[in-house]
């Protein structure tokens, strides 16, 4: 047991004074059933290296489904208890969440099963963890509030920076901690501790993530995509040689990282010009399946738990290349563009932004911004041809997008321009 003077004063500066009395309580109302409470994981990790993070997770050696109860007969909220595994979270009206564990041993009946669990005390709890960094606690009982307890050195661990398993058939047991030891690595930029790079390696030429199934896999890709630079974690999986193992076929080339580069700005940017934001995880996978052969990656696909919609709209995103299209045109204006590209979804505006290159890239970027401003720039409408004298019919959308394309192109500015230039169209074509 270590004492740490300071984690009184770190809660004070992370928390408000509501979220601390609510400690405070889960704290006492544990005292008062003989149950230890303690904050850990992601939290204890988060305050001890100053990063904001209000993931609140209990484990409880007693109930922890009736301390859950026993926190909202007071504070009020809903609760939610997994009987099954012994857990319950609490949403506060405060809008706060609160998830706690009943403290649990695990055991693995087979590598990468599902664990089979029996209560047990803090200890064994801490050590069933993935990372020392992530196996520390706090105690919110009475007499110890605010004591760090750290049974496997995680406090040194946090000072020096480094990612270390517990023990060394962590990965084996539960592969997605391959993927979770990358990503912590990469976010604090820490190292993976020797034994642990090690013991990694030895775990990736098992290809033991194989034996895991795509969609667990799955999310622990998604989690690296949320990351604040995911870049950093794709291109390590990469070094380490895991992406195989992760999407059969996949071979990593160096061109990647630039497209890879290019997507957060490039969300950024169809965010902005079309209102739309897209799903990260969505365009970071598309760079990523397009540098694998189009059957590896739909068979992979085709195990994951998405939408219809979302695989569907990944393979048509295989499946088009119309960057490489417009790539071919030297440079288009904006009229051209609008004859490729008005039907154009916001997904299918990121991947051209994405893969097209040089003064092309710049002109597409300009006709998409200029296309916000047309409802402005255009004054005429099929109110204004029937006023004409036009027969109303299908000629109304192909002289409007005729016109648009000119408007586009600041040839037709005015509402005299306009109308002059809707006739000589019509005209043009035998309508008038
Ligand atoms: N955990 C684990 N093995 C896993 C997943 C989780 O040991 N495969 C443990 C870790 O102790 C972790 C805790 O469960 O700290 C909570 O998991 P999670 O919320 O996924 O992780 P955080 O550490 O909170 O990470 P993040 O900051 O990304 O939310």
């Amino acid at each position: 047991w270590q004492t740490m003077p300071d984690i009184l004063d770190l809660l004070g500066e992370q928390l408000e004074g509501e979220q601390l009395k609510l400690l405070a309580g889960i704290g006492r109302l544990a005292d008062e059933n003989n149950w230890g409470a303690y904050l850990v994981g992601g939290f204890v990790r988060d305050l001890l290296l100053g990063v904001p993070n209000l993931d609140l997770d209990i484990v409880v050696v007693g109930s922890a489904p009736k301390l859950a109860e026993k926190l909202s007969a007071e504070f009020g909220g809903n609760v939610r208890v997994h009987e099954k595994f012994n857990t319950a979270t609490v949403h506060l009206p405060s809008d706060i969440k609160v998830d706690f564990a009943t403290a649990r041993k695990e055991f693995y009946e087979y590598p990468a099963a599902l664990p089979t669990i029996e209560e047990t005390n803090l200890r064994e709890d801490l050590y069933r963890r993935d990372f020392t960094v992530n196996a520390l606690a706090i105690c919110l009982n009475r007499d110890e509030f605010g004591l760090l307890i750290d049974f496997f050195c995680g406090y040194s661990d946090l000072e020096e920076q480094r990612i270390r398993l517990l023990h060394n058939l962590s990965f084996i047991e539960d592969p997605t901690r391959i993927l979770r030891a990358v990503r912590f690595e990469q976010r604090y930029q820490f190292q993976l501790e020797p034994q642990t790079a090690h013991v990694l390696s030895n775990a990736v030429a098992e290809e033991a993530l194989k034996n895991i199934s795509p969609d667990r896999v799955w999310n622990e890709l998604k989690l690296i995509f949320a990351e604040n630079d995911p870049v950093k974690s794709l291109r390590r999986l990469a070094e380490l040689g895991i992406w195989p193992q992760i999407i059969p076929g996949l071979e990593w080339k160096n061109s990647i990282q630039e497209s890879l580069n290019k997507v957060i700005p490039v969300i950024t940017a169809v965010a902005d010009i079309t209102g739309v934001s897209l799903e990260r995880w969505l365009v970071f996978l598309t760079v990523i399946l397009r540098e694998t052969d189009e059957t590896s990656a739909v068979a992979w696909l085709d195990q994951l738990s998405i939408t219809k919609e979302q695989r569907s709209s990944l393979k048509r995103c295989l499946e088009e290349d119309s960057a490489a299209m417009l790539q071919d045109l030297e440079t288009p204006g904006p009229g051209e563009l609008h004859k490729l590209l008005k039907d154009c979804s916001p997904l299918g505006m990121a991947l051209i932004l994405l893969f097209i290159k040089g003064q092309v890239e710049q002109n597409v970027y300009q006709y998409f911004r200029l296309r916000t401003r047309l409802p402005q720039l255009l004054k005429m409408d099929g109110k204004v041809l029937g006023k004409m004298g036009i027969e109303p019919g299908p000629v109304y959308g192909k002289v409007l997008f005729a016109l648009e394309a000119a408007v586009l192109e600041g040839k037709v500015e005015t509402v005299q321009d306009q109308q002059r230039f809707v006739r000589n169209w019509l005209e043009s074509k035998g309508v008038l």
